[in-house]
């Protein structure tokens, strides 16, 4: 039966999780929070590819048929070397700035130090010279996010700060799979704007990459969530089960 292996930093990768659920990917998912070297967005980019490298042997060894990288950091950083070490399929997710270009001329990416930084993303910008590209920094949002979840007003707070210098945008491309979780609080920011996410992608990919390796796709979901560092309270993951409408089992400290 299909096993699909998730990685990112933290909740964030729920937001794909969630994507693959609603567009009918049943699996047996083994999802590894690593909370221990949360947040990726600060590291360099040799700790990435040792952090990615450490996380797909955890997901090799639970016998997964494909690995989804549901993290921008993860993936612009080491995707590529992580797909020349293992023989499996490696999705991963990367900022949407092509369709953002097709519509709009002034456009924020909302991504780690790291993903804004990284070759992949300076790529697609530079192909883009005719439109407008700005990128405040979000260095502390993931772990924002990831404390206060529940208090969207901090968060709130946080991105009317730093983004109300940032005038007349038209696109906003979610770089983070952790900040599908402010969405809400961007628009309110600018609700003419529209958002950019990739969630569809890579639900889209993922099912590609089913069909061509005909996978045996089970006719029911399981979710097992595995922290790397300390146990997720109890609060989130009551949150985490009712944000994806299913029990979920919880291990934590997976070595
Ligand atoms: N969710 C991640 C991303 O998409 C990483 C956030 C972090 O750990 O800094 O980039």
């Amino acid at each position: 039966m299909l096993k699909i292996g998730m990685i990112d930093s933290g909740m964030g990768g729920f937001s794909v999780l969630k994507g693959l659920i609603e567009g009918g990917v049943n699996a047996e998912y083994y999802y590894l929070y690593d909370n221990k070297y949360h947040p990726y967005g600060t590291k360099s980019p040799n700790e990435l590819v040792a952090i990615g490298y450490t996380n797909m042997q955890k997901l090799v060894e639970f016998n997964v048929d494909i690995v989804i990288i549901a993290c921008n950091t993860l993936t612009s950083r080491a995707v590529s070397q992580l797909r020349g070490m293992f023989d499996i399929p490696i999705i991963g997710v990367e900022p949407p700035i092509k369709p953002a270009t097709m519509q709009c001329e002034n456009i924020l990416l909302l991504a780690t130090p790291s993903t804004v930084k990284s070759d992949r993303v300076m790529e697609m910008m530079h192909s883009f010279t005719n439109k407008s590209f700005y990128f405040p920094d979000m260095s502390k949002l993931a772990n924002l996010i990831e404390e206060n979840y529940s208090n969207k007003d901090i968060i709130y707070r946080f991105l009317a700060d730093n983004l109300s210098k940032y005038k007349n945008i038209q696109g906003i491309v979610i770089g983070c799979t952790h900040y599908n979780f402010a969405v809400e609080e961007i628009q309110k920011i600018y609700p003419k704007a529209k958002v950019f996410s990739n969630t569809a992608g890579v639900v889209k990919r993922t099912q590609y990459i089913i069909n061509k390796n005909k996978f045996i796709v089970p006719n029911y979901l399981a979710v097992k969530v595995y922290s790397t560092g300390n146990e997720i309270d109890i609060e989130k993951k009551y949150f985490l089960c009712d944000y994806l409408g299913l029990g979920i089992e919880f291990y934590e400290n997976l070595k």
